[in-house]
């Protein structure tokens, strides 16, 4: 089993006499737990079953749940030994229930269930992308809302205000692919493993982004929304008409060119949002935060526009247990416990908790 464990010596010393919290995720191909003293990360164990499903070029359902089932207990233990807490000292489970593969999603959620009826303590089942919009809390204690919210991953792109903790408005979103959708398709066009997006992303830091004009998708005037579905076929077309034409392809070039078509768009919509509801902070969310080139082109517009960026360490931007876990500290904080028959939902708002 692959296990990466995040640096959380600022965890250190902070438990005695403070409310526990244990996260679990498993919403697509990573297992994690985390354990919480109130705000604190304790551990953050994350066991990705990434090597496992590139042979597939993407998640396959099926082997996703079996790998959670498998991985649950050994990274449950794991979480609370680096943590030193003990199961009895847990205060409350809190466990992604959605959006996500839902026989991914049953595995924390029964997991959860399990441990909060034995432990007689409360669970709260907490939105996934409510997580990624946390992370930035975990580094970042000084961040209080109101703030704008860049949450880009595989499954989602939409730019939201945050007006206080769980108080969310949508004010744009994709309305085809995912930008992290984008990343992969075009990863598999180039011959990339997947998960794409770091492979892209590497490869662009080689490559000229101005040798290929791909088409910048704004939408209608004034719209903050995104449409990534076309870029995918406008980079197959490049390659295959280079192919047909008997030239060569540099792929570094393809991919940053890639990359600055979708960034350039994104970093305008998303600045534009903020000085559009006049807000001075903004907070990048998600997998495709971790995007090198992505964070350095927001963190230029944002600084020319008088606007601070808070952006999750990469650990904390891809899926793992500890932004769930914080998430659902302040969920049960402020509306209290759910009830333990909670359910695992698939397709769930960013508006839903
Ligand atoms: O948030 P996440 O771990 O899972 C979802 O909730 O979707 O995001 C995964 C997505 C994948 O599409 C992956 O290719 C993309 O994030 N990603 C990246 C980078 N790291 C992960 N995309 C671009 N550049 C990266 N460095
Ligand atoms: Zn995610």
């Amino acid at each position: 089993m692959d296990v990466t464990e995040m640096d959380t010596s600022f965890g250190d010393d902070m438990k005695n006499d403070k409310f526990i919290t244990l996260g679990i995720e498993s919403s697509c191909d990573e297992t994690s737990v985390a354990v919480l003293a109130e705000e604190d990360v304790l551990s953050n164990i994350i066991s990705s079953q990434i090597h496992i499903h590139s042979a597939y070029g993407g998640v396959v359902p099926e082997i996703a749940s079996r790998h959670h089932l498998e991985n649950i207990n050994v990274v449950l233990d794991e979480a609370l030994r680096e943590a030193e807490v003990a199961l009895d000292e847990v205060d409350l489970i809190a466990v992604t229930n959605g959006p996500g593969l839902v026989g991914a999603l049953v595995v924390g959620v029964a997991t959860a269930k399990a441990l909060a009826f034995s432990l007689d303590i409360p669970i709260v089942g907490v939105n996934h992308m409510h997580g990624h919009m946390e992370a930035a809390y975990v580094e970042h204690k000084e961040l209080i809302p109101p703030f704008i919210s860049l949450v880009i991953s595989g499954g989602h792109t939409s730019i939201v205000k945050v007006e206080e903790h769980y108080k969310y408005k949508v004010l744009g979103e994709t309305r085809d692919d995912a930008a992290g959708e984008a990343y992969d398709k075009v990863a598999r066009v180039l011959g990339l493993p997947y998960p794409g997006g770091p492979h892209v992303d590497k490869l662009a830091k080689e490559g000229d982004g101005s040798k290929i004009p791909f088409k910048r998708v704004w939408l209608e005037k004034g719209t903050l929304d995104f449409s990534f579905s076309g870029i995918k076929t406008a980079v197959l077309n490049y390659v295959n008409s280079q192919k047909m034409q008997g030239l060569t392809i540099n792929k570094a070039d393809v991919a940053a060119s890639f990359q600055e078509s979708i960034i350039e768009v994104i970093t305008k919509k998303t600045i534009d949002s903020c000085l559009e509801e006049n807000l001075t902070s903004l907070v990048l969310a998600g997998g495709v935060a971790s995007n090198s080139r992505l964070r350095q082109s927001l963190i230029d517009g944002a600084t020319k526009a008088g606007i601070r960026v808070f952006i999750p360490n990469p650990s904390l931007c891809t899926d793992n247990a500890a932004m769930i876990a914080l998430a659902g500290y302040h969920k049960y904080k402020l509306f209290g416990a759910d009830d333990i028959d909670l359910d695992a939902i698939s397709n769930m708002e960013i508006s839903t908790f």
